[in-house]
């Protein structure tokens, strides 16, 4: 289906097990990457790609994320008394970023599931797809290019990076069939091949902007890789009745829900900032000489 795509659904019930002990009361979306919760980087990115209408799929223990995008009348009378402007201006934004709606998926049943249950928000309107714990740090320009493709040919569209052949058994992973430079259409897709069954080293990233058959084709998937609902099967059942195309990118992604990822998150991000970038390059310097690294 062709048209505008208007609607974000943000997935962020999962459990978050790799981050343990972080996540066992708070939820990893709310972990931190320098000074802003790693769901508002996503919230901001879909925003700013001219997407109006957020729907957050949440879950247990995870109230902390409607709390930060709600006001806080307390928070903001404190920061006004003490004439701390710029932080209120700040907390402020950050309960005006848009349209946000929240639903519940009351049980943890894959990633194919919690995009289910935002059927009947989404009704029958292409949407996208971020995933709570995937950080883009390119100013939304990948998000931008595949609302294009889905403009351009009114089909659903993946975002894929090539991985190294050893990370492939984490993901998605797609056949591919070249269009141009970067675009492709999706042969077949498969969730968590191994290394030895992988079509390509093209991975499946958190972002997608699906048309709305796809809820049709997550009616009928069963449990799958790992024993959950995986949307990678659901894809590959529309792409029997629709092609699927795939938008490939180099680079600007962190998996937050990754430890490593995580600190890679933070050490790019903080350096890009004005107020605490040159003080952590210079930790950063004087940590690799004193390890006789430089
Ligand atoms: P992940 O597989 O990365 O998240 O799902 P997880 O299950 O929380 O992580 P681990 O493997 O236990 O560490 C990608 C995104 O999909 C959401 C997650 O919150 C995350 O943002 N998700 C996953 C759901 O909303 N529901 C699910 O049932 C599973």
């Amino acid at each position: 289906m062709k048209g505008a795509v208007r609607k974000a659904v943000i997935p962020a019930a999962g459990l978050g097990t790799r981050f343990l002990p972080a996540t066992k009361s708070q939820p990893k979306e709310m972990l931190p990457v320098v000074d802003k919760p790693s769901i508002q980087y996503v919230v901001e990115e879909a925003v700013r790609a001219g997407l109006t209408d957020i729907l957050i799929i949440t879950g247990r223990g995870k109230r902390a994320i409607e709390d930060h995008f709600d006001r806080n009348f307390e928070l903001e009378f404190y920061l006004e008394q003490k004439g701390k402007t710029d932080l209120l201006k700040e907390v402020q934004e950050t309960s005006e970023l848009g349209d946000i709606h929240y639903i519940r998926q009351r049980d943890p049943l894959g990633l194919g599931h919690a995009v289910s249950v935002a059927r009947e928000h989404v009704g029958n309107e292409p949407f996208a797809v971020l995933l709570g714990d995937d950080i883009m740090v390119d100013d939304s320009a990948l998000l931008r290019s595949m609302l294009d493709v889905h403009d351009r040919y009114g089909r659903s569209v993946l975002a894929l990076k090539e991985v190294a052949p050893e990370e492939i058994s984490s993901y998605g992973c797609v056949e591919p069939e070249v269009v141009d430079e970067a675009l492709v259409r999706v042969h077949s897709i498969v969730e968590k091949p191994s290394r030895e069954e992988a079509p390509s080293n093209l991975a499946v990233i958190g972002r997608y902007v699906f048309t709305p058959e796809i809820f049709d084709a997550l009616d009928r998937i069963e449990p799958g890789a790992g024993g959950e609902l995986q949307l990678t099967d659901a894809i590959g059942l529309l792409n029997e009745s629709q092609t699927v195309y795939g938008q490939v990118f180099t680079d600007g992604r962190y998996d937050i829900g990754q430890k490593i990822d995580f600190l890679r998150a933070n050490v790019e991000l903080a350096l890009e900032r004005d107020d605490i970038g040159p003080d952590l390059l210079a930790f950063l310097v004087d940590l690799l000489h004193r390890r006789g690294l430089t």
